[in-house]
């Protein structure tokens, strides 16, 4: 998409602006607003949220301090754990009366993380996510299907809300029912669905199931994300549907879905709507900001959100900066390769399980379902990776398939796994995230 075919269509909601649409500002004009944000946000962070007065007297640095965006690695870092020590709302900069909703990551130890929003955040969220829609190749009056799941979640009313504001005929279906997604697909005409790739497969399994080729249906694009997805899976997806799919990133920590868009023209790793979250990746050992280009940990500061500004939040999310394309002022991040705590690491070797993915894919009697299992009998790890067939094989041939992808991934991973071909429709399958990583490890 270029900036200039960026214009709402006719006929459009009278809430939405060009500004609320795929922005055409240049890059001096952001920095500016990027600047007088980020000290707005850094003040109101400083005045109101208790965390952060004491984390900036800690660095020995000051809101008056922050002149320029250059002063951004001054400030101090933001860690989930910040969040869950402040639990539930003492993260928030305003009243509480002020905060219009809450959603939560339930988090897989402990306290979940709480995240508040204004009615004025609740706006822009809307304003980004039909932004993102809009790039993905969504139009107003389309009707988009969202599997999301509603809740605390913020994946289900992001989109949702973001969809209405495009001017879109929603559905808010949420996770689940896999039968009734299919018949509502089909009865309703979607054009749009905006899901977790994996929950997708599942339902293009459901459709073939009853018989329903996807090249059929009325769907067009997908958005898809909330979990790591390849390349690999994108060619699956759209070899399956003949659809657009698209990646979508976002977190609740920073707003929820729309954090950042691929654009369905070209495809190439997700604009980040960088006039309302400034991004910074960094080393995620010495903490310092990597070279512009190199891969790192994805930090992001929030620029205009009230209810809970983020100050340099730790993502854990694996990525690199890159120079925007489909909306030239605003950089583009490469698809995320993992997240930090995702990385197994086995023998000394760094392995996530999205390398895994590329692999499996490559086989061609191989579904998209899969597992890696890791286990410490003795001193080592050891990781198991569990793939299915479309169709049941005879054993020697299970055997065949086996010793190929382990040699496989031996030499273009590096790490030497054993590879279990179970029987078909056995792998866990999910409604929301897939959980790619078993965990049989005894706890520490
Ligand atoms: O997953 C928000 C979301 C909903 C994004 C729907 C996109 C679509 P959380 O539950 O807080 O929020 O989880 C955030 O999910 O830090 C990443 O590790 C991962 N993630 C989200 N989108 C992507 C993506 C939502 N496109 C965490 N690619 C993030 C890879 C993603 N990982």
């Amino acid at each position: 998409m270029t900036t200039t075919s960026s214009r709402p269509d006719q006929g459009a909601s009278p809430q939405r602006t060009d500004e609320s649409l795929v922005p055409t500002l240049s890059v001096d004009a952001l920095r500016q607003l990027q600047t007088e944000r980020l000290q707005a946000t850094v003040r109101a962070a400083y005045d109101n949220v208790p965390h952060y007065r004491k984390a900036f007297e800690a660095k020995g640095v000051h809101p008056d301090d922050i002149r320029s965006l250059e002063d951004v690695p001054r400030l101090p870092l933001t860690s989930k754990a910040d969040l869950r020590d402040n639990y539930p709302f003492g993260m928030f900069a305003v009243p509480r009366e002020q905060v219009v909703r809450v959603h939560a990551s339930s988090g897989t130890t402990g306290r979940p993380t709480v995240v508040g929003y204004t009615r004025r955040d609740i706006d822009t969220w809307a304003d980004l996510m039909a932004r993102s829609i809009r790039l993905a190749g969504g139009r107003p009056g389309d009707v988009v299907h969202v599997a999301y799941g509603y809740g605390l979640f913020t994946g289900g009313l992001g989109a949702h809300y973001g969809a209405e504001r495009l001017g879109c005929t929603v559905v808010p279906v949420s996770g689940g029912m896999t039968d009734r997604q299919v018949q509502l697909i089909r009865d309703f005409g979607a054009s749009v669905i905006m899901v977790t790739p994996s929950y997708f497969l599942s339902l293009l399994d459901e459709m073939e199931r009853l018989g329903l080729d996807p090249h059929d249906t009325s769907l067009r694009v997908g958005i898809f994300g909330a979990e790591p997805w390849t390349e690999s899976m994108r060619a699956e997806i759209e070899g399956r549907t003949g659809m657009d799919a698209v990646d979508i990133y976002g977190l609740s920590e920073v707003m929820g879905p729309g954090v950042g868009q691929e654009a369905a023209e070209t495809k190439d790793g997700l604009h980040l709507w960088e006039d309302h979250f400034y991004p910074e990746v960094i080393d995620p050992v010495t903490e310092e900001p990597v070279p512009e280009g190199e891969p790192g940990e994805l930090v992001f500061t929030s620029l205009s959100k009230e209810a809970m500004p983020v100050i340099r939040y730790r993502t854990r999310d694996l990525t690199r900066l890159l120079p925007g394309t489909a909306v030239p002022s605003m950089r583009r991040m490469e698809k995320i390769t993992g997240r930090s705590d995702d990385m197994m690491i086995i023998r000394g070797v760094n392995v996530f399980p999205t390398q895994i993915e590329e692999h499996v894919l490559a086989e061609p009697a191989l579904s998209p379902y899969f597992q890696c299992v890791l286990r410490q009998p003795g001193r080592m790890v050891e990781l198991t990776v569990l793939v299915e067939p479309h169709e049941r094989m005879a054993d020697a041939e299970a055997a065949a398939l086996s010793r190929r992808l382990e040699h496989t991934i031996k030499t273009r991973i590096g790490t030497t796994c054993r590879v279990e071909v179970r029987d078909p429709g056995s792998i866990e399958r999910s409604v929301g995230k897939a959980r790619r990583i078993v965990d049989e490890r005894p706890r520490a």
